[in-house]
């Protein structure tokens, strides 16, 4: 049988993400799988309202749905998006980061949280290869967090993200077209989605350039000191993305690097288990909140100071 490989798209119709992504997906397409590619900008997506209702009740062990789900598009496109074998996400950058309709979209993901209805036996487990093409008008240097926060977007759904690719300095419509280097890469990044397919799961690995990020882990670029998280748990330096705990250490030829502590993927967000941690925290959190009446009659007396409170608006 075939694999089932996704495009998903946001930037402008015919423009630099759109044909970077057809140029992955027609890779995966020689290798016989079965395309699929759909543009954000084409369905109705509302915003996550933050209502928690999902969360709220994964945290008592129970699958609510979306409070959305018949209200919009994005239950649609979850039912086909969730029955692939892979997904190739291409976002433009506005603002250092993915396009809002990219994020509006990857934000309403937490209702459909695999690790946590894994965990609470509402779905069966399924192995999901992903990758990201972030593309922007700028070097990296005003794409710093593009594919940092697409790749945090994905955790939801458990993709195993094997390459990324950033397309640099191409503003104007479908400027990319006159690099045939990054189309080149792009197709690159299909063609290692098919070979990360075609691998094992439990030898499936990190197949773009070694040497891409300060993480080991997850590839990323973005580090963070690190503070006390939920249940103590600290360390020097984290990757702000996957997570990893560990130091920076000075190499032989004077050059930083991030090292991974012994227990530094603990709560590795990549990884299905890691990424758990966090249905704990808020089952701990959230749930615990919940449980206590007191907390309630605490927060029904305080709240009326700032009901009462209506400052001018516009
Ligand atoms: C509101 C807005 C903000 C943008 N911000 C950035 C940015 O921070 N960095 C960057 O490299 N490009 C930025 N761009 C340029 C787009 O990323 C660029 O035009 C890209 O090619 C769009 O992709 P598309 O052709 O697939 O739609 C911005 C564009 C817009 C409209």
């Amino acid at each position: 049988m075939g694999f089932k490989v996704m495009g998903v798209a946001a930037g402008r119709k015919n423009s630099n993400g759109e044909i970077l992504l057809k140029e992955a997906l027609l890779a995966c397409q020689e290798q016989g799988a079965e395309i699929t590619m759909i543009n954000l900008n084409d369905y109705d997506l509302k915003d996550c309202t933050g209502c928690t209702s999902c969360t709220m009740g994964m945290s008592m062990g129970k699958y609510t749905g979306c409070a959305l789900d018949d209200k919009d598009d994005k239950k649609k496109i979850m039912n086909v998006l969730l029955d692939q074998d892979a997904v190739i996400f291409a976002a433009p950058t506005f603002a250092l980061m993915p396009c809002s309709t990219f994020l509006k979209f990857m934000h309403r993901n937490l209702a459909y949280e695999t690790a946590f209805l894994t965990k609470i036996g509402a779905i069966q487990h399924r192995d999901r290869v992903g990758a990201l093409i972030a593309v922007g008008g700028s070097s990296r240097a005003w794409q710093s967090m593009a594919l940092e926060c697409m790749h945090a977007t994905t955790f939801s759904n458990s993709f195993q993200i094997v390459d990324k690719y950033m397309a640099t300095m191409v503003p104007a419509p479908a400027q990319v077209l006159l690099h045939d280097e990054k189309l080149a890469r792009a197709r690159e990044v299909g063609m290692n989605v098919m070979k990360a397919l075609n691998t094992p799961v439990a030898e499936r690995g990190w197949l773009g350039d070694e040497n891409e990020g300060w993480c080991p882990n997850c590839h990323s670029n973005c580090l963070c000191l690190g503070e006390p998280q939920w249940r103590g748990l600290q360390y020097p330096i984290e990757c702000t993305v996957c997570g990893a705990g560990g130091d920076l250490v000075k190499t032989e030829d004077g050059k930083w690097k991030f090292v991974i502590a012994a227990n530094g993927l603990e709560r590795d967000r990549t990884s299905e288990e890691g990424h758990g941690v966090h249905c704990d925290e808020i089952a701990d959190t959230q749930g615990g909140f919940f449980m206590n009446p007191e907390n309630h009659k605490i927060v029904a007396e305080k709240i009326q100071k700032y009901k009462n409170i209506q400052f001018k608006g516009i």
